[in-house]
């Protein structure tokens, strides 16, 4: 996709991190942003500031597990700006623990948002962009835990490995169906973002969290140091955006550490080695 001025962008979890600074860079180059999120409160500070710099933005607080709140999203992005060219199935969120200590509400709500969002919105958007017949692009945030796994992760890491299997998919059937839709799929290392607080967002129908041992917590809080001190957000929406540009499928910032780890796999897959621990 190469014109972006005056275009339409669709940024789930946009109220924070990722999500926040790809909708800043979209307007940074004279897109409308259309500005998702569960989080109202957080949602309205963040479509303000950047409305006070001229954006052109349309905030809609909205819960991306639930598939009716994304068709409804797209009904009013296709009333208020009549098209959708780049659409970021981004919102996620994290817990951390041992794969049989979960509860069923843990399961539940991390495959909600971080899988069922990016289905959801596929369902409600691809089909409207297109019949609209205009070039766009979709880019659905995984993570490298979407290519690697580790342990205490095994929720996210299936939610993840689940987004790139689709978004592989997607692209396949784009091709061969000739759409003029591109698909990339984000891939980042550790970002600093206010992920490893995710439970803010939790609901409380969901809030039977499991109860985890020491080795949990301090996987929790070596991740949550890695993450404070990681990747700015605005780096990551500087190569979402060339990736859309230049129709990138793998788009993996912090890449060192995310190879690395590719490679770990992809070398025990090959030699039919059992699972190398990083
Ligand atoms: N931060 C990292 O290190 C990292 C690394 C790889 C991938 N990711 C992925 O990046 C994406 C963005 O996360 P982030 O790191 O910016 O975290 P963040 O917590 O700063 O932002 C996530 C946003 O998603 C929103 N959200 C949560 N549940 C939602 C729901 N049900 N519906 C709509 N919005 C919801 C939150 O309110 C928040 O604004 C996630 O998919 C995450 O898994 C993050």
């Amino acid at each position: 996709m190469q014109e972006f001025r005056d275009r339409v962008a669709v940024v789930t979890g946009a109220a924070s991190g990722i999500g926040l600074a790809m909708a800043e860079r979209f307007a940074a180059e004279g897109m409308k942003v259309v500005m998702a999120d569960v989080e109202a409160e957080a949602l309205a500070i963040a479509a303000e500031g950047l409305k006070s710099k001229g954006a052109v933005i349309l905030a809609s607080r909205t819960d991306v597990s639930k598939p009716e709140q994304l068709e409804l999203l797209a009904d009013k992005v296709y009333e208020t700006f009549g098209a959708a060219h780049v659409l970021c199935n981004n919102a996620g969120v994290v817990t951390i623990g041992l794969t049989w200590e979960h509860t069923l509400a843990d399961w539940e709500w991390v495959i909600g948002v971080n899988l069922w969002g990016v289905i959801n919105g596929v369902r409600a958007f691809v089909p409207r962009m297109l019949a609209g017949g205009d070039e766009g692009h979709i880019v659905n945030t995984a993570s490298m835990a979407g290519l690697t796994t580790a342990p205490f992760m095994s929720i996210y890491d299936v939610t993840k490995h689940g987004v790139v299997a689709l978004s592989e998919s997607l692209y396949k059937e784009f091709t061969v169906t000739g759409a003029k839709l591109g698909v990339s799929v984000l891939c980042p290392g550790l970002i600093s973002t206010n992920i490893m607080s995710s439970k803010r967002n939790r609901p409380a129908a969901l809030d039977d969290e499991g109860r985890f041992g020491a080795g949990a917590r301090q996987f929790e809080a070596n991740l949550a140091a890695g993450v404070t001190t990681g990747y700015p957000p605005s780096e990551v929406a500087r190569q979402v955006y060339e990736g859309i540009r230049d129709n990138q499928f793998y788009i993996v910032p912090a890449q060192d550490e995310v190879k690395a780890g590719i490679a770990r796999r992809a070398n025990d897959l090959l030699e039919l080695r059992n699972p190398t621990m990083a």
